[in-house]
């Protein structure tokens, strides 16, 4: 889907460039050019963004959890 009309910029297009190392709204005007002419689009791109780290970082979880490395819990206060 189309995020950035202006740029012809998809959420894939988004979606890779995070994979890459873009880390923030920033890094994707400066890699893709996303938001740097209206700027209409910026929201929708920095939410993808958000999305496309929370999904990276649960596979991290996932992958150190599976590899045997210790995960912590720390206690719950009422
Ligand atoms: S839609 Fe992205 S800059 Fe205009």
């Amino acid at each position: 889907m189309y995020v950035c009309i202006c740029k012809g910029i998809t959420d894939n297009h988004i979606r890779e460039a995070v994979d890459s190392g873009c880390d923030s709204l920033r890094d994707l005007r400066r890699e893709l050019g996303v938001g740097s002419q209206c700027g209409k689009c910026a929201r929708h791109a920095r939410q993808i963004l958000r999305e496309t780290r929370s999904a990276n970082e649960a596979t991290s979880f996932s992958n150190s959890a599976t590899a045997g490395e210790a995960v912590v819990f720390w206690p719950q206060t009422a």
